[in-house]
This record gives structure tokens, sequence and C-alpha cells, in this order.
């Protein structure tokens, strides 16, 4: 009898993660789900391991003693103010982490998959292909251009690192996504203000899931290598925010307060990025997963849990 595949995924409580557990559980993988802090169930794990992956000896043990056919690495600590308080921790997490992970992976001869994001542009040059320079603008995005390097480095013949957009779908904490953050803000009885002229390629985290788990099942070289991911087509904040409440038939007038990113300008404030729009080739065209359409992404969204009372109650 054979056994089914082994994924090792790191950040299975994450947005991307337990959207990547269910997914793999699903496609055949018996999925190992490694956590930091939360203490829930994730869907689709066969075991779940909580391990502080700053500790690089603990996930070597890990990983070895797991011996994964994949890997896949959704953990970060992503929020631009967590990776400035505590830049020695975020290095660890964002950068240090997949390392280890790369090297294991060429180690045992696992499939690497890692993910870092759009936010490695400065957005003034969009739309950006995978061989565009980058221009990090923050520590997050420095830690992140750090990581593609090392990932390329260390896990050549089986590694791909895939820059995400910023992300719709439903998590497990239902706190995490584009359209969670706008119902916790709406919840708390305030309008989000908007940009019109801030750009993104937004497609949700259900669709990535679908998308990884695709590269994990394959190991070509042509899928190896940096590449984009992102929804269908690029709309602005703003937008995105009017197509939210309208889809929950909520009033779009009402809670989205559009602005241009001019009107809240501020010295020495670093500037937002104008379009993170991204160029998927060659990646869309290698696999069966299909980008994303807002309208699709917007079918597959929930009323997140804590935001339930707020909204049948109005
Ligand atoms: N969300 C987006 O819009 C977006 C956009 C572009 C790129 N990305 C990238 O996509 C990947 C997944 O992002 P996400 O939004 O799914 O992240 P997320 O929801 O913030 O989840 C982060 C995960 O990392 C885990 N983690 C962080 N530090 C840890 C530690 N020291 N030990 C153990 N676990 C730790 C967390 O575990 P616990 O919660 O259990 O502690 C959580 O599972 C990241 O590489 C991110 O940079 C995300």
């Amino acid at each position: 009898m054979t056994r089914s595949p082994r994924l090792l995924l790191t950040g299975a409580s994450g947005l991307v993660g337990s959207n990547v557990a269910s997914t793999a559980a699903r496609r055949g993988f018996d999925v190992i789900a490694v956590v930091g802090r939360f203490d829930g169930a994730i869907p689709g794990a066969a075991r779940v391991e909580r391990v502080d992956l700053a500790d690089d000896a603990a996930v070597r043990t890990l990983a070895l003693e797991v011996f994964p056919d994949a890997i896949v690495n959704a953990a970060a600590i992503s929020e631009v103010p967590q990776c400035e308080a505590d830049p020695a921790r975020s290095h660890a997490v964002n950068v240090a982490l997949p390392a280890t992970l790369a090297q294991v992976a060429h180690h045992v001869g696992a499939r690497f998959l890692h993910l870092s994001s759009e936010q490695v542009f400065d957005g003034t040059r969009a739309p950006y292909h995978p061989s565009d320079l980058v221009a990090p603008p923050n520590l997050y995005a420095r830690q992140k251009v750090e990581s593609e390097q090392l990932v390329a480095r260390f896990a050549p013949e089986t590694g791909a690192t895939i820059r995400l957009p910023l992300l719709g779908g439903n998590s497990l904490t239902g706190r995490r996504s584009l359209h969670e953050r706008l119902f916790m803000t709406w919840a708390a009885g305030k309008r989000a203000r908007l940009y019109r002229d801030e750009i993104r390629q937004p497609c949700s985290a259900e669709n990535v899931a679908e998308m990884i788990v695709e590269l994990c099942e394959r190991h070509d070289a042509a899928t190896r290598g940096l590449f984009h991911w992102a929804g269908a087509e690029p709309i602005s904040r703003a937008e995105m925010g009017r197509r939210v409440a309208r889809h929950f038939n909520l009033p779009a007038d009402e809670l989205v307060e559009e602005a241009g990113q001019a009107d809240d300008a501020r010295p020495g404030a670093p500037p937002r990025q104008p379009s993170l729009a991204l160029d998927c080739a060659p990646l869309a065209g290698l696999i069966k997963t299909r980008q994303e359409s807002f309208d699709a992404m917007l079918e597959r969204l929930a009323v997140p849990p804590g935001c339930r009372d707020w909204y049948f109650g109005r």
C-alpha cells in the first residue's frame, strides 16, 4: 500500500495556511500543521504541532522527524509595525525560517514553497513582472526580499517562492483578510476611508491555496524559482470596499468614504504604493488553477464570526 504524501505546513493557523491545510487534505496530503499561539482546531490537519518557529533547532528537529514530501511556509510576521517593533524576532521568522526550511527541503528532497509579497515593490512602475527590480519600502519588505534570495540559494532544485497580492478570503480568526478587516471597521461603527488611487490585484486565500497545492503536486523544473500570483483584475481600494459592501447588501455610500492619497499626505510619512498590479506570467500559463476575478472572490466570502451580531442585527 502506498502512503499519502506528507505536507509540513508552517503558519497553518493563518489566513493562507488554514486554507492550504483544508485544500491539501482534500487532495490527499497528510497535513502536519505547525501553529504558534493559535489554540483552535485546524480543519484538514492530520496532526497539529505547536512550535516557536523562531527556534531554529526546534524547526530542524520537527522537519527531520516528519521527513515531508512537501513543505509549505505560510508563517510570517507580516504587519510592518510588528516587524519594526522587534526586528530580531521578525528576522528569525521572515528570513531565517525560510532559509532553514529550504535547506531541510533540499536535504530530504522535498518540494518547497515559500510565500513572499507584492510589498517588495514601491508601486511606481506597475504592472510588475517577477524579473523586475525590487524596491522594498520597509523592513517587512526587505526581509521578504532577503528570504526570496535565500530560498533560491538553498533550494535551487525543489523550491519556489510565490509573491502574493493583498488577500481576501476567510480566516480562522475572522480578523485577517480584506473583507474581514472592513467588517471589523464597520462593526465598530466607523466608515472605511479608502483610496481611489491605490491599486491592488486581490484574490482569495482559497484561490492561493489551490495554486499552492497544485505546485506541491508538481516537481518539474518549470515551476521552480520566483513567481507572481494575483487576482485577474487590478482594482482600487475604494472600489474593493464598495463592492464588498454591495455584495453583502450593505450601504456602500454610508460605509465607504472615498479619498485620494493626496488628501491625507503627511510630511515625513512614507508614501503608500500607488499600484502593485502583478504580471503573473509565466506561472498563470503553467498551472491549471485560474486567476480569480474579484466577483468570484466575493462569492467565497462569509460574514466573519465576530461581526455576525452586528451584521444580522442591522
Ligand atoms: N495576507 C495578505 O494579504 C498577504 C499578502 C501578501 C503576502 N502574504 C504572505 O503570505 C504568507 C501568509 O500570510 P497570512 O496572511 O496567511 O499570515 P497570517 O494570517 O498573519 O498568519 C501568520 C502565521 O504565522 C504563524 N507564526 C508567526 N510567527 C510564528 C512563530 N514565531 N511561531 C509559530 N508560528 C508563527 C502564525 O501562527 P499563530 O497565529 O498560531 O501564532 C500564523 O499561523 C506570509 O508569508 C505573508 O507575508 C500575505
